[in-house]
């Protein structure tokens, strides 16, 4: 099948299947002159690096309702972007996306700068972001490639490879396919493919708009690509996290700027270490001197490592904390939304 072939099938794909997803300008309205608002695609596109769309929708909803343009979300104070970004995880994002927000209202009159090489030059804004705003917001021949695109591709040529040495090469295929025609629409009929029919785990070529075009296909294997060079195991740790409550309230503190959920509030932890926490070692580390008591544990899986965070309670009173009412937890991040349900729960 000619490229022209494949791009004609996956667009008539996408025409008649594009998911409908509210920072998306359906296609028939985008072929009827509709542009999104870039500060939307960009606003869903970094949304979108860390997590599912079922899971960023809500946040896209809730940040767009309440910052409706860029402007406004480059005049909103720190620690409130932070808390509404709480549970979307990778923190430093945050940071970047405020720092790009007000960029674009300082230096831009609070207008996106239209092209894939402008919107680079802007602070926090990386090479696919830039590539995914300047094809779907403005229209521009880029070549958006993210996880999604690379396993099409990957599949479709049967690349051999293995991530993540192949990504050069999986980069030159899609851009092989990129044409003027409709790039934004060309980008997004990749994503959905991805995410879709072409999944990373039982992927459904039957209803695939370009199977007899597909090499992976063909090994009748497909989903064994793309090949992976054997993954180092993910670490796992040990913490204690100390609830310390005063009536409804809970103390947290205001983690420090820089590291693993840099600025976000958190419960007070020990350290994370490769040991296990003893019972006489985990009340030693508290915070402060109280009854505390075995509260249970809970898991958690970070990129990098995993982790088993202790629990230990008490009631008692300290400084330095930020009390805050147990029933307004939901600005804190996943993990120790987690741990702090546990542990309020579960006092053994
Ligand atoms: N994943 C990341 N960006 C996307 C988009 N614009 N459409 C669909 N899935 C995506």
């Amino acid at each position: 099948m000619s490229p022209e072939q494949i791009r004609r099938r996956l667009l008539a794909w996408y025409d008649a299947h594009a998911r409908d997803l509210p920072w998306r300008v359906p296609p028939a309205a985008g072929q009827g002159g509709l542009r999104s608002d870039p500060y939307r695609v960009w606003l869903s596109e970094v949304m979108l690096q860390q997590t599912t769309v079922p899971h960023a929708a809500p946040y896209f909803l809730k940040f767009t309702a309440r910052w409706p343009t860029v402007s406004d979300l480059a005049a909103a104070p720190d620690d409130e972007v932070m808390a509404a970004w709480a549970g979307l995880g990778y923190y430093a994002r945050a940071r970047n996306l405020l720092a790009c927000a007000r960029a674009v209202a300082r230096d831009h009159g609070g207008v996106f700068p239209g092209t894939e090489a402008a919107l680079r030059a802007l602070p926090g804004l990386g090479p696919y972001t830039a590539a995914a705003v300047a094809a779907i917001a403005f229209d521009e021949a880029t070549n958006v490639v993210d996880g999604n695109v690379e396993r099409v591709m990957a599949r479709l040529f049967a690349v051999e490879t293995p991530l993540p040495a192949a990504k050069p090469e999986l980069k030159a295929l899609a851009g092989d396919l990129v044409r003027e025609d409709r790039p934004g629409d060309w980008a997004q009929a990749l994503m959905d493919l991805g995410a879709t029919i072409c999944r990373p785990k039982s992927p459904l070529c039957d209803r695939c708009p370009v199977t007899e075009a597909c090499a992976g296909h063909a090994t009748g294997a497909p989903e064994t690509y793309p090949r992976k060079t054997a993954k180092a195991s993910r670490p796992h740790r040990h913490g204690v996290a100390y609830i310390l409550t005063r009536a409804e309230t809970v103390a947290l503190v205001r983690r420090p700027p820089k590291g693993l959920l840099g600025g976000m509030l958190g419960l007070p932890t020990s350290d994370w270490r490769a040991a296990p926490w003893s019972d006489a070692e985990a009340r030693s580390a508290a915070p402060v001197q109280a009854d505390w008591r075995s509260a249970g544990e809970v898991e958690h899986v970070f990129t990098h490592f995993s982790l088993t965070l202790r629990l230990l309670r008490a009631e008692g009173s300290a400084d330095g904390v930020i009390w805050t009412d147990r029933r307004d937890l939901e600005a804190l991040p996943s993990l120790f939304l987690k741990a702090a349900r546990a542990g309020l729960s579960n006092l053994l």
